[in-house]
């Protein structure tokens, strides 16, 4: 009796062409030569590049490459057009997204032929997928427009924003970034990718339709250079980003000390774990989908599969029979799977990368009947086995249809495998284990985990990631407050002028015999530790006299302390009841030391009524421990049988520079937000005021915080703060002591290992006030979101 495999493999599919007339004789009507959408209006078509198709190497059509003139119209334009876009309210602008969505579904096949035909992924795809996911998003982004005033009460729109995407998902990269940022009262400026732009062009007819006014989306094509000018044009007020690690750390270092608001979405190696117990053939379907959508171009791609040991060998031989069963060919055929790849250059890379495998010693397979057409740019899909851990193949995105397997033998191995990288975009589970796959998916350093199911992507679902793939969200609620400002930011005083900082590596003034005793050490791993470097630096009072020394940290100080505060693994996974109670035994330890605290305040600054900051710190640990247990996730209803649950995690290690203002409140209402949710914390107390902080020893010791949680290193913030944000090990870097110039070389630095900044600029902050100093807006600097997609019942 024959397989299905065998069956499958004598039956002839015949052709199943879609027709490409309706969109060829758009391109037509268009004259096949585009000029930039600014303002409603087409520009003259200027220096052209030409838009191929991929599949046959054949031009489609030719577009503009803007100018920094052009770039610097689409700006003002979409400046002049804001007020208007926001004036008109909610309902105004869900009306109008509401009648884009329309317009999409209308047009859809002409969108879906088009996109098909300029990016070479399969007819199937752009038909069944993208489409669909574009249409959702804009209605579900109508729906937040509709829903702004209640919702998102106390937030403004961020302004004019800069919009920049990849070429793998033209338009459903369009529609994430352009719904949201209009539902929230933007204007944009939006760039395609160089390769793939007419889906945008289409988009902009559909604009004019939908009465979209105009500047409120200007869209300007052209390579990197067009993209760089919108990063460094001065009129934009946020980036969103999607496309390679490479040039978002370019933008993060571009855009340091701008103060705008910046989303980035790169790249990935997201890893397929396949359990001993899982549904193999189900899996199998699974990995199909991950790595072989979009020929494997898709940043949330599960290029890494991890197989229990147990069921490699079975399960690779089910893979190899599914990978021959796979059609690649004319994407516009209905019946292929896997389509041509985007541009020449892509199919060198990959195939460089694979011959890099094959060299390594590694067996690679790909399907011997898997003909590539003759012209056009194509790769068959391909399995790479027997390589290391450290390989390119094991640790590279790829981008293309190339899947690297490796085998695991149990649970925490594969946990380990699966964060061996430095990406964390997305990650699948497969297991009929419920217990093991809800283990295992919080322990995956990933924004998105699926179970039992792959690439999966809704509106209502945040998606972006951790690590080096990036930060910000796109969908969800979190995906709008990446368009808005709390209205309290534009609060915010000016950070008061730096009193005279504490003099450096000085020695008490001789005579004074308690110079000895007043001298504080650092506070690293619960223990109090003399600094590396043996220095100390004097600390003066506001009236100029000597009050004491603090530790001159160092470098290998803020190692020490980093190390400590991974080692506090155990705070992460406490519960949150337990973080609460620990922060109100902080509270009631501080209250009951409080006159000690006040008269130390009152010493360094002079202040006249420092009983008010005890006060006010006392009631920060309150509020941060009563919302350490009510920061809940959100359990979200795709269209799918099932669930998403979204769930608020600690990002890790943060490394804080307090203000100098409200030594002690300052620094409490950051340390306690940042714990509250998890994190473990290596602070720089207040330059100039350290003494509050270095007093706090002795109150964490006697509350039950765990060694390591707080680790406190006095010392130069400038040196500091550039020692923490260069360490590959902090995962954010808070810093607020109104240095312009410091915040921006902590953003800058941060590029390397793509660490999240939350920086205060040249700007003070209202600590006193709960507008200014807390609410969701602090949790959400402290956390970020990962997506847990549970399908059921099926
Ligand atoms: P890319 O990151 O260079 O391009 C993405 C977008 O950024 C395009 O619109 C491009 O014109 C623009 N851009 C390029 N340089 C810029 C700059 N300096 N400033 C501002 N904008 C700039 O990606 P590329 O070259 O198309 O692909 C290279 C590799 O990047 C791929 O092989 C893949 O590994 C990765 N990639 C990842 C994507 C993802 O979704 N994570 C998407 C596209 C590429």
């Amino acid at each position: 009796m024959p397989t299905i495999n065998e069956i499958l493999n004598t039956m002839e599919y015949g052709p199943a062409p879609e027709s490409q007339k309706e969109a060829q004789a758009w391109l037509e009507q268009k004259g096949r030569a585009f000029g930039l959408f600014i303002d409603n209006a087409w520009s003259e078509a200027g220096e052209l590049f030409a838009s191929n198709n991929p599949a046959d190497g054949k031009q489609l059509a030719e577009l503009t490459q803007a100018t920094a003139a052009d770039v610097d119209r689409a700006v003002r334009a979409a400046r002049r057009a804001q007020p208007g876009w926001q004036g008109l309210g909610g309902h105004g602008r869900a009306k109008i997204l509401y009648a884009i969505a329309r317009l999409m579904q209308k047009h859809a096949r002409l969108f879906a032929v088009l996109e098909t035909l300029d990016n070479g992924k399969t007819i199937r795809e752009t038909r069944d997928a993208d489409l669909p996911l574009v249409a959702r998003h804009f209605y579900y982004h109508a729906g937040w427009a509709q829903l702004q005033e209640e919702e998102f009460a106390n937030h403004r729109p961020v302004g004019v924003v800069g919009q920049i995407v990849p070429w793998n998902f033209p338009l459903l990269m369009l529609a994430w970034k352009i719904a949201p940022a209009l539902a929230a009262g933007n204007t944009v400026v939006f760039k395609p990718a160089e390769f793939t732009s007419l889906s945008a062009m289409l988009f902009a007819d559909i604009c004019v339709q939908a009465g979209v006014p105009a500047g409120v989306v200007n869209i300007v094509t052209g390579d990197g250079r067009v993209g760089e000018a919108i990063v460094n044009h001065a009129g934009i007020d946020k980036l969103a980003f999607t496309g390679s690690t490479e040039v978002g750390r370019l933008i993060r270092q571009a855009t340091a000390g701008s103060g705008k608001k910046l989303s980035l979405e790169l790249g990935g190696k997201s890893p397929f774990i396949v359990f001993e117990d899982a549904d193999l053939d189900a899996a199998v379907e699974g990995l199909v989908d991950s790595i072989w959508f979009n020929q494997g171009q898709v940043c949330c791609a599960g290029s890494r599969l991890l197989v229990q040991e147990s069921v490699e060998e079975r399960f690779l031989a089910k893979l190899r029979a599914r990978m021959d069963n796979l059609r690649l060919g004319s994407p516009l055929d209905k019946s292929m799977d896997i389509g041509a790849l985007v541009d020449p250059v892509q199919r060198q890379r990959i195939h460089g990368l694979v011959e890099s495998a094959r060299a390594e010693g590694c067996s690679v397979y790909q399907p011997a009947g898997c003909e590539l057409p003759a012209d056009g740019s194509w790769f068959p899909p391909t399995l790479i086995t027997g390589a290391s851990t450290s390989a390119a193949v094991a640790q590279a995105e790829i981008f293309g249809p190339v899947l690297v397997a490796m085998s695991f033998r149990t649970p925490p191995e594969a946990v380990q495998l699966a964060n061996n990288t430095v990406y964390g975009l997305a990650s699948c589970v497969w297991t009929e284990n419920i217990s093991l796959a809800l283990d295992v998916a919080p322990q995956i350093k990933a924004g998105v985990v699926w179970i039992n199911t792959a690439n999966q992507f809704d509106a209502a679902c945040g998606f972006g990631g951790y690590r080096e793939s990036g930060y910000g969200r796109e969908g969800g609620r979190e995906g709008m407050y990446e368009y808005l400002v709390p209205v309290s930011e534009d609060a915010r005083p000016a950070a008061p002028v730096p009193t005279a900082p504490a003099k450096a590596k000085s020695a008490a003034p001789a005579g004074d015999v308690f110079a000895i005793d007043r001298t504080a050490k650092l506070y690293i791993g619960g223990k109090q530790a003399r600094p590396d470097g043996a220095y100390s630096r004097a600390v003066h009072g506001a009236d100029g006299g000597f009050l004491g020394e603090v530790g001159e940290g160092n470098r290998k100080d803020i190692r020490n302390a980093v190390e400590a505060a991974h080692k506090a693994t155990g705070w992460t996974k406490a519960t949150a009841h337990n973080r609460a109670q620990v922060l109100y035994y902080i509270a009631e330890n501080l209250a009951a030391r409080g006159g000690e605290f006040a008269a130390r305040i009152a010493a360094m600054t002079g202040a006249g009524n420092p009983e008010k900051e005890v006060q006010a710190s006392v009631e920060r640990l309150f509020y941060w421990a009563a919302w350490a247990d009510k920061y809940d996730g959100l359990a979200h209803q795709p269209p799918m049988h099932g669930i998403t649950v979204a769930l608020n995690e600690a990002i890790g290690v943060i490394g804080i520079v307090a203000p100098n203002e409200n030594p002690l409140l300052g620094l409490v209402s950051l340390v306690a937000p940042a714990i509250a949710v998890g994190n473990r914390v290596v602070v720089v107390p207040s330059e100039a005021h350290p003494l509050s902080a270095t007093d706090l020893y002795q109150v964490f010791d006697t509350s039950d915080l765990p060694d390591g949680v707080v680790n406190i290193v006095t010392g130069s913030a400038d040196e500091l703060a550039r020692t923490l944000a260069s360490h590959s090990d902090v995962d954010a870097v808070w810093r607020h002591d109104g240095s312009a110039e410091g915040c921006a070389e902590v953003e800058r630095l941060s590029a390397a290992s793509l660490k999240r900044t939350w920086t205060g600029g040249a700007k003070g902050r209202d600590w006193y006030s709960t507008a200014q100093a807390g609410g969701r807006a602090v949790l959400a600097h402290a956390s970020q979101v990962k997506n847990i997609w549970i399908p059921y019942g099926v």
